[in-house]
């Protein structure tokens, strides 16, 4: 096992800023997963953390082992560290077997070893009844979990994954998450994880890191990121939320554009954005809800009724109730809404936070 301490890391191609002082630590046996959007920069850390970058500044830690710095570079093979990309390349002309076995085949580690080691890593992959096909006798998400297995089979402290899943079809995509969490488990290892899906995220991490545009904006766990979002765009990455401006004043927040009032003994003051997740509000009967509006979109989608509501003056909340709840409700018609919870955020003077947003 090992422990990884970013500190400081910036990362620039040329005049580019990729990362800008990157900093977090990341305990032995955590699962970690660096989430954002596509070239925020998740590719480029987990390559400085491999070896395959050196940061333009910064350092980083392998327990208490500088592997890179201003003075230190260890190449990646003296890292001690699995990798799977997405694109993760088995060879053809090999068996499964052979393809898992090779890592240690090339250091010469003894038969009996390598078959002892080989085995449990292809029972950890539910792979042993296939170890002697080839590549193209498998599917798409058995020759991903051969590659897996063989990121594992030497055992390394740190395993590194690059949107592992993301060729997969929704499906596999699932069943693999919990795959890899199980073999995480068994073999006790450091994983950090790149994704720019938030619900794989959600799914298979202890921590998250979440990135935009080569800053972090928020680590923290899956229940932290959801409930207490740093900023609006964590808040929009992270579940789907609706943002209305307003002026926090007298335990209420009055929303711009609708007048309309929230109650709210927080400590902010002044100009404020509000973000509401669609499930933080429910229909109430008339007049015993805190907003009221009209249905300007519905949609039925079996599970869920899913409705934007029209508070008036531009500004709009949406809905996403059980139907057995939001029977009646359809487009056109005037409703009352209980706000069960909001998240506010300070605003930027002069400040367009809608830019920021994906
Ligand atoms: N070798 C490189 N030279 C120049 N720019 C690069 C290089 N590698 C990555 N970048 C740029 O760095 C940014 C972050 O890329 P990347 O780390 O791959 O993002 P992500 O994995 O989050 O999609 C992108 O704008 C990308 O174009
Ligand atoms: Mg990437």
């Amino acid at each position: 096992m090992s422990s990884v301490t970013i500190e400081n890391v910036t990362k620039a191609f040329g005049s580019t800023v990729v990362l800008e002082k990157f900093d977090a630590v990341f305990e032995n046996g955590e699962f970690i997963t660096l989430l954002g959007p596509s070239g925020c920069g998740k590719t480029t850390m987990l390559r400085i953390v491999a070896g395959f970058e050196k940061p333009t500044a910064g350092t980083v830690r392998f327990d208490d082992r500088v592997v890179s710095s201003e003075k230190v570079f260890l190449p990646p093979e003296k890292r001690d560290i699995g990798m799977v990309f997405q694109s993760y390349a088995v060879w053809p002309h090999m068996t499964v077997y052979e393809n898992v076995a090779y890592p240690l085949t090339i250091k010469k580690v003894d038969k009996a070893a390598i078959k002892q080691k080989v085995d449990r890593v292809l029972a950890a992959v539910h792979l042993s009844q296939y170890a002697d096909r080839i590549p193209s006798q498998l599917s798409g998400g058995q020759q991903q979990r051969v590659a897996l297995a063989r990121a594992l089979v030497a055992e390394p402290a740190l395993l590194l994954l690059d949107e592992p899943l993301s060729n997969l079809d929704a499906k596999l995509r699932e069943s693999m998450r919990f795959e890899i969490k199980e073999i995480q488990k068994e073999y006790g290892i450091t994983v950090m994880y790149v994704t720019h899906d938030q619900t794989e995220a959600m799914a298979m991490s202890d921590r998250i890191v979440v990135i935009n545009r080569g800053v972090i904006q928020q680590i923290g766990s899956p229940r932290e990121i959801y409930t207490q979002p740093a900023n609006p765009f964590v808040a929009d990455f992270v579940g789907k939320i609706e943002f209305v401006e307003g002026i926090a004043k007298d335990g209420v927040i009055e929303l711009n554009g609708c007048g309309q009032k929230l109650p709210y003994d927080g400590e902010l003051k002044g100009e404020v954005i509000v973000g509401i997740r669609p499930e933080q509000i429910t229909y109430a009967a008339e007049g015993e809800g805190e907003l009221s509006g009209v249905v300007k979109t519905h949609f039925y989608l079996g599970d869920v009724d899913d409705c934007r509501i029209d508070l008036g003056g531009g500004a709009e909340v949406r809905v996403i109730a059980d139907p057995f709840e939001s029977r009646g409700v359809s487009a056109g018609k005037q409703v009352s809404l209980k706000v069960r919870n909001f998240h506010v955020f300070a605003k930027q003077e002069g400040e367009d936070f809608r830019k920021i947003l994906t």
